[in-house]
Parts: structure tokens; sequence; C-alpha cells
């Protein structure tokens, strides 16, 4: 079996060798040694050669995970337009990954026939890593709050270091300007924030004139929230306390409850909503924000990529969702952080539990950013225009 990746660039290349297929031969993309995964020497992990570089003056293979910074930098060579440029830390220089390196005969395995002949840097398995998925059917007793609770306290600090005052990206980019949109003017309303972790959204309210509280189940989190408050006072109130039971605001408290991707990881969702409604006056409006439960649901979502290993967005073919009517318990992790949960149910439990208890349907909005954004901010990932990351709807009291 040949090389999958040798036969493209064959045919872009008459001179190009035809390499045996040694690795994930029964695969979708049988692969050569030189075409397969190279091990980092500084994470020690191995990574698909279009995503690590070889710093010829340091002597090593630095991946994109473990580099200061990177780049695409937009070239044509054999079928590929771009390749990415990882910058060499303490070298300083960007150095381009394994498979632009080749097209430059500049690849370690070019420069040194030593390294060659003992394969080195090349990663010992031969077939791709499974996928790492934990998720359990979503049922009573399944797991407590106290557990959810503490997975976010675990959490609250790492999270809210990716955090500018505007959020992180999605949020900045892609959410808020969406939900501002719909919520208007804030000024002088009084607001609940349902899940405000870390309360940025909280501060930004209460800097256009709103009256804000947040709630969020994770102590932790309220007290980063808190600290802020203390820094730079804006007359935000904080509660650690379940959305599922908010005694301490009597009924009809709050012109509007905002709840910024925080009910797709609450577990018992109705009495969520039936503790919303109740705090909110009559006519009252809850904007929300959820993961989009039609690309989110576990355990198998994620991007088809053909090779499966590779982080190219040219290599991504399609977004795969199915197991779609289970309601399920996700145990997910984002980046090095701590695990915690989020809870998967279809598109038609959320309209249905606020149809069922008494709200009417305002709004609907499928949030992607501006096209200068993605230009400016999302180039790199450029998935969020290819399908709906997030789900916004507003409700109003019936
Ligand atoms: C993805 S974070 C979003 C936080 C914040 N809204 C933001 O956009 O930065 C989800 C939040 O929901 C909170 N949460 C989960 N279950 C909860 C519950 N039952 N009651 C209140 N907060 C909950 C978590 O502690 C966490 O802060
Ligand atoms: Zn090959
Ligand atoms: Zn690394
Ligand atoms: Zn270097």
């Amino acid at each position: 079996m040949i090389c999958k990746y040798c036969q493209l660039i064959r045919s872009f290349d008459a001179k190009y060798p035809l390499r045996k297929a040694t690795r994930e031969v029964k695969g979708d993309y049988p692969r050569c040694d030189w075409h397969w995964r190279y091990v980092c020497s500084i994470c020690g992990k191995p990574i698909h050669f279009n995503g690590i570089t070889w710093c010829e003056k340091t002597r090593r293979f630095i991946c994109l995970s473990c580099a200061k910074s990177h780049r695409i930098v937009r070239r044509t060579f054999w079928n590929w337009k771009d390749y990415y440029a990882i910058e060499c830390d303490p070298c300083g220089e960007h150095h381009p990954a394994l498979d632009y390196l080749e097209f430059l005969r500049q690849h370690p395995w070019q420069l040194h026939p030593d390294m060659l002949k003992k394969q080195e840097g090349l990663d010992s398995d031969l077939k791709l890593p499974g996928p790492t998925y934990f998720c359990v059917p979503l049922k009573e007793g399944v797991i407590t709050e106290e557990q959810i609770s503490h997975a976010w306290n675990n959490l609250a600090v790492k999270w809210s270091c990716r955090y500018t005052e505007y959020g992180d990206k999605n949020r900045r980019y892609i959410i808020d300007p969406a939900l501002f949109k719909i919520v208007g003017a804030v000024n002088g309303l009084s607001i609940l924030d349902a899940g405000c972790g870390n309360g940025y959204l909280c501060r930004l309210l209460a800097k256009k004139g709103a009256k804000v509280v947040g709630v969020d189940i994770s102590r932790k989190f309220i007290e980063i929230a808190e600290q802020k408050e203390e820094e730079t006072p804006l007359g935000i109130r904080y509660y650690t306390q379940t959305l599922c039971n908010l005694s301490m605001f009597g009924n009809k408290t709050f012109d509007l409850v905002i709840s910024n991707l925080a009910l797709m990881d609450v577990h018992d969702l109705e009495k969520a909503v039936v503790e919303l409604r109740r705090v909110l006056k009559k006519k009252g409006k809850l904007v929300f924000s959820v993961m989009h439960p039609c690309f989110s649901s576990p355990p198998v979502h994620g991007w088809v990529r053909i090779p499966q290993d590779s982080s190219r967005k040219e290599d991504w073919i399609y977004w795969k969702v199915d197991r779609y009517f289970d309601r399920s318990m996700e145990t997910w992790q984002y980046g090095d952080m701590p695990p915690t949960y989020s809870f998967h149910r279809p598109l038609s439990d959320y309209i249905k539990i606020l149809l069922q208890n008494g709200f009417r349907i305002t709004d609907f909005e499928e949030p992607i950013p501006s096209k200068k954004d993605i230009n400016e901010h999302f180039r790199e990932l450029g998935d969020c225009d290819r399908i709906s990351w997030f789900l916004m709807i507003g409700v109003k009291k019936a």
C-alpha cells in the first residue's frame, strides 16, 4: 500500500517518491513514516507532521501547542495552500512546519541522514489514538449539585485567566453582540445574570447603567467576581446558589434575566426555568445562550478530518453529529483545565420546557461573527461560520 500523502504530492511533482504506507494502514488515510506523527521535544506528545517544526539551531522538534505563538502562512506548495510557521523559543524565529520544511528540502531527515536512518523524532505508535469521550445517560441521581459546583470551583481561576473585561473571543465577537442587540438599552433595568461565572457580563451590564445581581453555583467563581467588585465597585451583588433554588429573591424581582452559556451546564433545566420565571416581573424577559444542541450532542461530535489528526482547516471535511436524542451528561475538558460537566438535550426539550412553563418565544438567534471579526479573530479556527456553535433564545412571560 502506498502512502496517501506521497500519492497526492506525486500528482503535483512527477519526481516525488511513492513510499510504502506503514502507519494507520487499516485507516482512511494510510501514511508513510515521513508523513506520520513526530514527537515534540518539549511536551513529549506525538503530533501530525503539519503541526510540528524542527529547529536546526537547538535541534528540537516543537509542536503547535508548545510554541510561544504560531501563524498561518498562505503559500501554495504541492497540493497545499498554507502552512504553520511556529515561533521557536528561545531562538526567536518562526520555523515552518515539517510539511513545508520537506518542500524546502530542510526537513531534519533531509538535512541529517543519520536522523533518517534512526527515524529520529518519529512516533512509534502505528495507529491513531481513539476518541476519549465519557458520557452517560442523563437521569436523576447521576450527579449531585455539590459535584458540579466542585468541578467548576477547580476550574474557576484558570477559566478566568482566558478572559479580558469582554470575556473570551466567543463571547466578545459572537455571543454578546447578538445578546446586546436583543436586550436593547439596559439603563435602569434590574437584571439577574444566571450562572454568571466570574461576572464579566454583570460588569458590562452595570457599566451600561443596569442594576445587576449575579448568581452562580460555584463559590470560587463568585469569589473572583466579588474581588473585582471590591477593586472597582459597580454596585453588583453576588450569590453562590443554584439556579434551581432562588429563594433569596421574591417573586417578580427582575426586569430581565440573562444567562450566558450556562443552562446547558445546569442539571435540572426545568427546575431552573421555573425559578427564573418566578423571579421575573410581569412581561419580563429571559434571554439565554447555550452551546447549540444540534451540533454538540456527545459522544461523537467533532470535525471529520482527512487525515484524522490534522489540525489544518483544509483537511476538515464535515462536522459529525450523532446520538442527538440521547439526553446525556458529558464530562469535558477545556485544554489542560480540570474536567467539568454539561448536559445534552435535544433542542425541542429547551423549547418545550419554556413553552410549558409559561414563556412565549420572542427571539431566536444562531449568532455568527461579522466577516471582519472572522478575518481578524477567528481566521485560524475559522469554523464558526461553517456550523452554528451557539444558540440564543429570548422569551417573555406569557
Ligand atoms: C460555561 S460557564 C459560563 C459562565 C458565564 N456565564 C460566562 O459566560 O462566562 C457555566 C457556568 O454555569 C454555572 N452553573 C452550572 N450549573 C449551575 C447551577 N445549577 N446553578 C447556577 N450556576 C450553575 C457554572 O458554575 C459556570 O460558572
Ligand atoms: Zn508519504
Ligand atoms: Zn509540544
Ligand atoms: Zn529555533
